[in-house]
């Protein structure tokens, strides 16, 4: 936690409000737009995103008259503007001034405009003319009094394999190997006769014949990333160069992809911010905006930081077409400024009459503001008023305090995305939010940590499966340990280094002496295939767990070499056709599953299968309390969250009631939504919420209501 972004944001407020396109309207809308805004209590719209072809209609040509008129419209009615550069959008005489700088796919295949994003990130075309437009702005708006920050550029993301990126690729590669002979050791080059004799024969890993090289692939990704990184700095510096002193942020983007490795991001930002669209609304989605939440929370080293995007009451991101209802909206927003984001922005204002995203939502639907959706963002924006004193953030430490973190890498996500792994159906994303996930459902608050990261604050660390190990981070893992920690790992973590050569010997590679184990062989499962897993001793279950754990998609042949065994695979699963040959478990049965090594003053902990959701649950709900950690409220009712964002001089408890009771609050402390003390007890509503001003830790109790029925859900 050395450095914490966040510089620049009012620190007296919450932000509300999103992305503005007043391009697509005429200007008599502009001037409704403003006075639904105040209406609603909007306070911030993000503009110019997508506006390069109208701000720049020829090379070099400007044109920012309209765009004056829309920042003191916005202005002259009260409403800050986070302003975009345009450069994830191109126009089309783009195209046909600098056809070598449209993206090549990996098939070779060039695009063009008509989308957006059709750049090709390296090309010096693209780069000169989005640092130029940048200046512009910035000399035009950098002073205006209504801007609240630079929002450069548009999810940075977009790869490229041509012309230009192969060369920025070697250029790369040259600084990280120095000598192709370094290179050839890293990439395994003896394989396959892919030996490289000239630096010219690197190139971007386009479509070929069979698998790619795991090792070159990897380096790819890191390269795109810095790549973007650097695109970015040069904006961000021709902003800073005109004196302009409003922060600087990009949008990062989740959860469906992952291009940029953000830990190294963070520290080029004022200010983090995300772009989060849930992947479910159901239950789920309440989960899942609370990773999104910690993720970037974390990579800010614990400040504020701001959710710049989320969908409305409706969205149609990656073909999921999901409604949220008015409460949702609310919660979701909430949960997010309890994680430390600095107000609740979406896409997008208004919804478009037409164009490819017609359909996605806006916080002024179709059917206009005369609308149950809009009346519920009119009461959206009271309750972020009403908190504006949580924005102020506390003089040190992390606003969220977390006994528990999860190791958190891209490097863990791409090294995955690697072709032919030992199982089709290792998913990186998705066990590191299955981990983040019960947590959440336990109640425990939540930090991510980059591998070698200090571990030293926490009492439980988890790593829910990481390829590629350091020796710094193993290092560091061990410390933590020994200081008195306990570390939890899952299967496929440390068996390779950073160049994914795998550690011989034995997997868990890099991390076997720390865990105590040793594995020969590996037992991946079919998608349909899974495994039990019984107690302490004998196969037969007598001493286990009462709910039998259950393993899926892996498994393993694992011998102690130390480490105390806490659950053996049980064998069979009796939905197998014996007949039909070796059935899952079979293979392992009998043998250790789960294991625990006495390190130091702490313990390092082993699962060797990936555990079904309830099984995880139980596991890591034993792990938090051998670690002693502390939930933020002991004893939630299920689908009820509590999360204590730290403030100057006093701390806000959230409480957002998911389910479909009402729960009653009890402890030291005031709600700021409706005034009531909570000394006698307050009730939240079935999917209502509560925010307590407090100076207290403890004393906090959230129960069933017992005059609270099931509430009609919406
Ligand atoms: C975001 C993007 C927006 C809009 C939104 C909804 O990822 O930044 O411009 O496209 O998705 O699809």
């Amino acid at each position: 936690m050395t450095h914490a972004p966040g510089r620049g944001l009012p620190a007296g407020r919450l932000l509300f409000g999103g992305d503005y396109n007043p391009e697509q309207w005429g200007e008599d809308v502009w001037k409704e737009d403003v006075v639904l805004m105040r209406q609603a209590g909007v306070n911030a719209a993000t503009v110019g995103v997508f506006s390069w072809a109208l701000l720049e209609p020829e090379e070099g040509v400007y044109d920012f008259g309209w765009l004056d008129r829309v920042v003191q419209t916005l202005h002259d009615g009260g409403v800050g503007v986070v302003l975009a550069t345009p450069t994830a959008s191109p126009p089309p005489w783009f195209t046909r001034r600098h056809p070598d700088a449209m993206p090549v796919g990996p098939d070779g295949v060039r695009l063009v405009h008509g989308s957006r994003d059709t750049y090709a990130v390296s090309a010096p075309a693209y780069r000169s003319a989005s640092r130029a437009i940048a200046q512009r702005l910035a000399e035009r708006y950098g002073d205006h009094p209504a801007l609240l920050a630079w929002h450069v550029h548009n999810e940075y993301g977009s790869l490229d394999f041509g012309e230009h990126a192969a060369a920025a690729f070697r250029r790369w590669l040259q600084r990280r190997y120095s000598t192709l002979e370094e290179l050839n050791r890293a990439w395994y080059t003896a394989f396959w006769s892919q030996h490289y004799t000239s630096w010219e024969d690197v190139l971007p890993p386009r479509r070929t014949q069979y698998l790619a090289n795991p090792a070159h692939a990897l380096d790819f990704r890191r390269f795109s990333s810095d790549e973007m990184l650097d695109a970015y700095r040069e904006q961000r510096d021709a902003i800073r160069a005109t004196g302009s002193s409003a922060p600087v942020t990009t949008n990062f983007m989740l959860p469906s992809w992952n291009h940029l490795e953000q830990w190294s991001w963070a520290p080029e930002l004022d200010v983090l911010s995300l772009d989060h669209y849930l992947d479910t609304v159901g239950p789920d989605g309440e989960a899942h905006a609370a990773y999104g939440a910690d993720l970037v929370r974390s990579w800010s080293g614990g400040g504020p930081w701001l959710l710049m995007e989320q969908s409305t009451i409706s969205s149609t991101v990656a073909g999921r077409r999901a409604h949220k209802e008015p409460d949702r909206v609310l919660r979701n927003s909430l949960s997010y400024v309890a994680r430390g984001s600095q107000g609740s922005l979406f896409f997008q204002w208004r919804a478009p009459a037409a164009g490819s995203e017609a359909w996605h939502g806006g916080i002024v639907p179709h059917a206009g503001a005369g609308s149950r959706s809009f009346r519920g963002f009119e009461r959206l924006g009271r309750v972020l008023e009403s908190l504006a004193e949580v924005a102020a953030a506390p003089q040190d430490g992390p606003l969220v305090e977390a006994d528990v973190a999860i190791v958190w890498h891209a490097e863990g996500w791409w090294a995955t995305e690697t072709p032919q792994l030992p199982s089709d159906d290792l998913d990186y994303s998705a066990a590191v939010r299955g981990a983040h996930r019960v947590l959440w459902q336990e109640g425990f608050a939540v930090d991510f940590v980059a591998p070698e990261a200090d571990l030293s604050r926490y009492r439980l660390v988890l790593v829910p499966s990481l390829f590629p190990v350091t020796d710094a981070a193993v290092a560091g893992m061990r410390r933590f340990v020994e200081g008195g920690g306990h570390l939890a790992v899952w299967p496929f973590t440390g068996y390779a280094d950073e160049h994914l050569h795998v550690v011989p010997g034995g997997y868990p590679g890099r991390l076997r002496d720390l865990l105590g184990v040793r594995v020969e062989e590996l037992h991946p499962l079919d998608p349909a295939e899974r495994v039990e897993l019984t107690g302490p001793g004998e196969p037969d279950g007598s001493t286990g767990p009462e709910r039998p754990l259950t393993g899926l998609t892996w498994s393993e042949h694992l011998s102690s070499e130390g480490a105390e065994v806490l659950a053996r695979y049980a064998g069979l699963d009796e939905g197998v056709d014996e007949g039909a040959g070796e059935g899952a478990g079979e293979g392992v049965a009998g043998g250790p599953a789960i294991t625990r090594h006495a390190v130091g003053r702490g313990a390092a902990h082993y699962v060797s299968t990936f555990l079904d959701g309830p099984s995880l649950r139980t596991w890591v709900a034993g792990l938090c309390e051998q670690a002693g950690a502390r939930r933020v409220v002991e004893g939630c009712p299920p689908l009820v969250e509590a999360v204590r964002r730290r403030g100057a001089g006093v701390d806000h408890l959230f409480v957002l009631n998911h389910s479909r009771a009402a729960v009653r609050v009890q402890g030291p402390g005031v709600d700021l939504l409706t005034g009531a003390a909570a000394a006698d007890g307050l009730v939240v509503p079935a999917r209502g919420c509560a925010v307590l001003r407090t100076t207290e830790r403890d004393g906090f109790t959230v129960t069933a209501d017992p005059a609270g029925g099931e509430a009609t859900p919406g």
